[in-house]
């Protein structure tokens, strides 16, 4: 959450800053700021709002701001209120600094300061930072001051810091990303890599507890023990247009239309035509540890869980071993049973959900083989497990998770077939079959698009839906409604459709329609068209997802018939244009959604 950018080089960093935050404006978006140094000053302009408001106060201030070393920031609020006094930058006379993190001492910290004489203006814990280096300015040189004022903090942090007098900027990270990028002449500085691919394809990963101090002709990097230390670069070619609109209304709209590429470009490079699949180097793990592998443990998050819970009966069925699937934050404060062999999993879009994070860190620090399914690349969770498998769907922008999902499935499938034929199981059929995915998944969107358009106007105005779907639809129907909840606002419940005699029934009248999502396949079919039939007994009105027509639907999407295996690449689609299209009719901001950011990287 918030996103921090930084630039030194010849060129002005003004429009440098304002390109990467607007980049990384779905990190957070509740106000923005930026600083820059020019001579022996330091300008900042902040305010509450985008990046669009902060633009505005940058014309209307008639700041000076041609300066060519700079950082910026985007905020999403933990400690303090959105307000242009709370927003980043936070300075004094000698230094400004921006922050993602939460700075956890920061109370004490204000107590120490406080015996200095020194008091906070803002509500934020990010201030201290601020007022720590320039108390310490006052005694010690720039770099000094920056280290020992780093020292103090406990919490999570990405820092970067510029100086009145100094022309330089310095960064620090603890468990929030920071990421470096090079350029001949100039270093840009991000939270991640989707505000610089316009600049450069070279980046430097920081690794936790890392300093870095950044000059016109040199990157000087401390590690945790405050020894230099060197961090080769690496080369990330994610191309330009992949982080832009490209003639789509929103980021969400093209994301939804990219998803048959992004699933193709998952499978392709890593299975061939005779049903072999090529991951054992990024698995990274024995093949004797996982052909006696005795237990599954998938961790993830909102979307990425419900992708888990897919998953969890294909890797059964295929592996034979139990597999259990866990919300981030309820795990990591579990006191799970694990044996030896035990194969733990996260999953994670971003690769920076702390819960996610932390709950894998739990998992080696018990001495588990772990594996992380993960979309951006060299991000903290792709880096900390054994093996990671990359999702390779390109940046995911729109808050509302999509592309990312579907690959996420194409993934965890593939290493289910896998899995299955280490443990002797014949899985050729299979493979075979989810080459042929994309193609099915780009005609359910083109056949899907405007019968979900038309559904979208007639049923904006509602204020509450149910979701209800059964075995694989039952994940299904989870991120349906999480889809809805998220970027129109409107109350939506997921269950299990036979869990609906059991309390959400009592919600059912002509106020509230239920989405049913149920291929033809028994026995859920079935038992699905009675649940169907008990809601229309009670005026409830019924938009339901299948392959055969009914008359006890209100409105039908029909959805090519496919194995029920491979329901959920499908049939997840349209629901994810149900909530884009209703968004869309209520006037929502459908990139970024109210209150949301796309990488929970807090608590
Ligand atoms: O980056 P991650 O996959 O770890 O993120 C997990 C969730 O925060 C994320 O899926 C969230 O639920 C999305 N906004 C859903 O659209």
């Amino acid at each position: 959450m918030c996103g921090i950018v930084g630039y030194l080089g010849n060129e002005k960093a003004l429009n440098i800053l304002l390109n990467g935050l607007s980049a990384l404006e779905y990190r957070g978006y509740d106000s923005a700021g930026v600083s820059i140094k020019t001579d022996n000053n330091i300008h900042t302009v902040k305010t509450k709002g985008k990046i669009v408001d902060l633009m505005s106060s940058i014309i209307e201030s008639k700041t000076d701001l041609n300066g060519t070393i700079g950082i910026g920031h985007t905020r999403w609020a933990t400690h303090g209120s959105p307000t242009t006094n709370n927003a980043h930058p936070h300075f004094t006379d000698r230094v400004s600094i921006v922050h993602n993190g939460i700075i956890e001492n920061y109370r004490e910290l204000e107590e120490l300061l406080k015996s200095n004489n020194i008091t906070k203006k803002t509500d934020t814990d990010t201030e201290v930072i601020a007022l720590l280096i320039d108390m310490f300015l006052k005694e010690k040189s720039p770099k000094d001051a920056f280290l020992s004022a780093i020292e103090l903090l406990k919490g999570s942090y990405a820092i970067a810091a510029i100086f009145k007098d100094e022309d330089t900027i310095m960064l620090a990270k603890n468990e929030s990303p920071l990421v470096i990028g090079l350029k001949e002449n100039a270093t840009y500085i991000a939270s991640d890599i989707s505000a610089l691919i316009e600049y450069t394809d070279r980046f430097i990963f920081l690794e936790d507890k890392d300093i870095a101090f950044i000059t016109k002709n040199s990157i000087e990097i401390l590690d945790k023990n405050q020894e230099k230390v060197e961090r080769k670069p690496k080369t990330v070619a994610w191309s330009k247009e992949s982080a832009q609109k490209g003639g789509f209304k929103h980021f969400m709209i093209k994301e939804i239309a990219e998803e048959s590429e992004a699933v193709r470009n998952t499978i392709q490079s890593r299975i061939d035509e005779k049903g072999n699949i090529y991951i054992d180097e990024e698995i990274g793990i024995d093949k004797q540890f996982l052909k006696n592998i005795d237990k599954i443990t998938i961790v993830a998050c909102g979307t990425s869980y419900y992708a888990g819970l897919v998953a969890k009966p294909i890797l059964e069925q295929y592996t034979g071993v139990f597999v259990n699937v866990e919300i981030g934050s309820e795990f990591r404060y579990s006191s799970p049973i694990f044996s030896n062999n035990n194969l733990f999993i996260a999953i994670s879009q971003s690769g920076e959900t702390a819960d996610t994070k932390e709950s894998l860190r739990f998992a080696k620090e018990k001495g588990l083989k772990t594996l992380s399914i993960v979309n951006v690349k060299e991000s903290a969770i792709a880096r900390m497990a054994d093996g990671c498998i990359y999702t390779l769907a390109g940046p995911e922008i729109s808050v509302a998770s999509t592309k990312a999902f579907v690959s996420q499935l194409a993934v965890l499938y593939m290493l289910a077939f896998y899995l299955g034929k280490i443990k002797g199981k014949n899985t050729k059929n299979q493979i075979t079959e989810l080459l042929k995915i994309p193609s099915k998944m780009q005609e359910t969107f083109e056949n899907s698009n405007k019968t979900v358009k038309d559904l979208a106007k007639k049923y904006h105005q509602y204020n509450n839906f149910l979701y209800l779907g059964r075995g694989l639809m039952h994940p299904i129907a989870l991120e349906g409604a999480l889809k809805l909840k998220e970027i129109s606002y409107i109350h939506a419940e997921g269950y299990p459709a036979g869990e609906m005699k059991h309390g959400p029934i009592a919600l059912i009248d002509e106020n509230t329609p239920t989405v049913l999502v149920t291929p033809n396949i028994e026995p859920f079919y079935s038992k699905t068209i009675s649940n169907a039939e008990e809601i229309k007994a009670r005026n409830g009105k019924i938009i339901m997802l299948s392959d055969k027509d009914t008359a006890v639907a209100d409105d039908m999407i029909k959805i090519s018939a496919i194995d029920y295996e491979f329901t959920p690449f499908l049939y997840v689609i349209p629901l994810q244009l149900f909530a884009y299209y209703i968004a869309l009719y209520l006037g929502h901001d459908i990139d970024q959604p109210r209150n949301l950011a796309k990488s929970v990287t807090v608590e």
